[in-house]
């Protein structure tokens, strides 16, 4: 097991209570920040991602009830605290984080998933190509965050979940065909360049492929952001429109 993929290395999203959730929605963090434990506060950086992408969402004016495909969504953190603000929100996750790492407690993922749905807050698990193939579904905005990294090489480079390169991209062009008008998109800064490929011909070099593949008007850094395992990150919105 590479020390990527080790206990404390990487993603074990915490669940909050309805009342914290409830709260954010209504613009209180607090209840939230409080509920986090002492020793994981690196999830502190989901809160702070999901406050950076409310805060942008309202800066480009998206209504409060616009729909969000939150792709890889892990526990839905980032998807259950927009669905607290109105944002009808549909999360996908394969869960192939979690049966690679092999540590984590499904009952705990289970739950967290639980406490956060709603009327506005659909978990699908499913793998993401699958999910594109099954439906027609459209949605205003798309969540691309700490997922695509993981894509060519396989989950934490295990080759679990690998995507040839020919799908790979056209998994990216089918989603930007599905999203109306923005795309946050989030990657390791060394995996713009260097990890993400491994890619000697520079074919996938983020978040520059949208404009690239003239699926995007526009990429803006709207936040730097620090991964679980300690990795630097920026967050970015890819507009479509
Ligand atoms: C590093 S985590 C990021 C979680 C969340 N997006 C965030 O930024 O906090 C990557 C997530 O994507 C999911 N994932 C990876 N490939 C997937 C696929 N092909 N279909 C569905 N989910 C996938 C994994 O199971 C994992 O939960």
């Amino acid at each position: 097991v590479s020390d990527f993929l080790k206990p404390g290395n990487t993603y074990l999203p915490h669940g909050f209570t309805e009342h914290a959730i409830e709260r954010f929605g209504a613009g209180d963090p607090k209840p939230i920040l409080a509920e986090l434990p002492e020793d994981r506060s690196y999830e502190r950086v989901g809160i702070d991602r999901a406050m950076a992408i409310a805060i942008d969402l309202a800066v480009v004016g998206m209504r409060r009830d616009a729909t969000i495909l939150d792709v890889g969504c892990s526990l839905g953190t980032i998807g259950i605290l927009l669905s607290s603000i109105g944002y009808r929100v549909t999360g996908i996750d394969s869960d192939v984080v979690a049966s690679v790492q092999g540590w984590q407690d499904e009952s705990h993922i289970s739950s967290a998933r639980e406490t956060g749905a709603s009327a506005r807050f659909k978990f699908v698990k499913a793998d993401f190509r699958d999910f594109l193939a099954s439906n027609d579904g459209e949605y205003d905005v798309a969540l691309l965050l700490s997922v695509v990294h993981h894509w060519l090489e396989g989950y934490g480079y295990s080759g679990a979940a690998k995507f040839e390169r020919g799908s790979f991209r056209e998994t990216l062009m089918e989603l930007c065909s599905r999203v109306r008008s923005h795309i946050y998109f989030e990657t390791p800064i060394d995996d713009e360049r260097t990890e993400m490929p491994p890619d000697p011909h520079g074919e996938f070099v983020f978040p520059r492929w949208f404009l690239d593949a003239r699926q995007a008007t526009g990429v803006t850094l709207i936040a730097s952001t620090i991964a679980t395992n300690g990795k630097p990150r920026r967050l970015y919105r890819i507009d479509l429109d």
